[in-house]
């Protein structure tokens, strides 16, 4: 299988690349534009290996992603490339709707003109899927799960512009036939995540011994899965998901915010028992505007159809995680650096 992967410099991306080139013998081109989300060494496994390409490349650029094509010459289009950071989606909203939604039919438009032009046979096998979010279904109350039946009810910036890409996915299946499936996986953990996100800002705050931020009550609840879990579903879904379905994603792996940050406090106090205890440093801060209640999801159509199982508990896959962001401060100690110096430039930005 030959795959073109958008977006697989970032955290999932990455996980990919690694797993269809070293894991699958798959071939790979990995199109990303390089932004802050993408994380250094994470592709290092794979990089010189004759299966994996990369090309620096804005997935917006609709005629650069019909030279990746007609190049690479791909079975399957797997569309990872977005802005995926909720906070930075209320900031900032433009750059959101520019990768989430133009990106996403720059991709479509290329992939169905690249479809057209393939042989019969090839044509039958070709594949692409775009890579979605639980977000786009809103938040949940106290009971229920989300399945691919599910109302979309997006509620930041960033999920609106995921579900966006979504529309105009299932709208180039349904007028023009293009082989086209959407995942919609919960929230992912793992190594080689951005710090910005939970489970690495808890976990380097409670290795620096600095204030653990929660918003809110930290009431809210999110069904976490290992990267690699999902990993294993996309390729799944790529090799036997029905063209123009839906596939929910999740690890029964419901918690709350709070459950999350406290429980990585006790891997902190086992693995750095003079900080302890580290749940001295939660600091609960305003909560996030419009911020979702609850995600669940049922995953019961993946499982049922394809044969999917997380393989991964969030017991062991959190104490692996946590202590993979205690050993490599070498990697995040710089990307935070970087952020401050961005914070710093767009203030004065925006003070100019
Ligand atoms: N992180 C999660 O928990 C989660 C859960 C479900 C779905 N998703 C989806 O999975 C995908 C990957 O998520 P992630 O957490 O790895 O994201 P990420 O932010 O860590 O990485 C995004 C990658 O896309 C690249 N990129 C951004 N804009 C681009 C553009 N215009 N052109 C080319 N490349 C561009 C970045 O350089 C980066 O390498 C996203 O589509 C996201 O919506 C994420």
């Amino acid at each position: 299988m030959k795959v073109l992967v958008t977006g697989g410099s970032g955290c999932i991306g990455s996980a990919v690349c690694r797993d269809f080139v070293l894991g699958r013998g798959w071939s790979v081109l990995n199109v990303d534009s390089l932004t802050y989300a993408a994380v250094p060494g994470a592709l290092d496994t794979v990089e010189g290996h004759g299966r994996y390409r990369f090309v620096q490349a804005d997935v917006c650029d609709r005629q650069r992603m019909g030279r990746c094509l007609a190049e690479w010459r791909p079975d399957a289009i797997v569309h990872l490339a977005a802005e995926s950071h909720v906070d930075r989606s209320i900031a900032a909203s433009e750059t959101f709707v520019r990768t989430n939604v133009l990106g996403t039919w720059s991709i479509l438009d290329a992939a169905l003109e690249y479809w057209h032009a393939l042989p019969a046979e090839r044509r039958s096998f070709f594949r692409v899927l775009l890579v979605s979010t639980d977000e786009v279904y809103g938040s949940l109350g106290e009971t229920g799960r989300f399945t691919e039946e599910s109302p979309y009810d997006p509620s930041s910036p960033y999920s609106a512009s995921k579900a966006g890409g979504d529309h105009l996915g299932m709208a180039w299946f349904r007028t023009y036939g293009l082989p086209v499936l959407i995942s919609h996986c919960s929230n992912n953990y793992g190594p080689w995540q951005f710090p910005e996100k939970l489970i690495p800002l808890m976990s380097i705050r409670a290795f620096l011994g600095e204030p653990m931020p929660v918003y809110g009550d930290g009431r809210n609840v999110r069904d976490w899965l290992h990267v690699d879990d999902h990993v294993r579903a996309l390729a799944l879904i790529l090799e036997k998901g029905r063209p123009g379905s839906r596939y929910v994603v999740g690890g029964h792996g419901e918690r709350t915010n709070m459950e999350v940050v406290e429980a990585i406090c006790d891997i902190a106090d086992r693995l750095h028992p003079a900080g302890r205890p580290h749940c001295r440093l939660v600091a609960h801060v305003e909560d996030r505007l419009g911020h979702d209640l609850r995600y669940a999801m049922d995953p019961a159509r993946l499982e049922g159809e394809l044969g999917w199982r997380p393989g991964i508990s969030f017991g062991d896959g959190l104490e692996d995680t946590v202590r993979w962001y205690f050993e490599n401060e070498n990697w995040w100690r710089p990307l935070l650096q970087r952020a401050v110096i961005e914070r710093k430039r767009d203030a004065r930005a925006g003070a100019a």
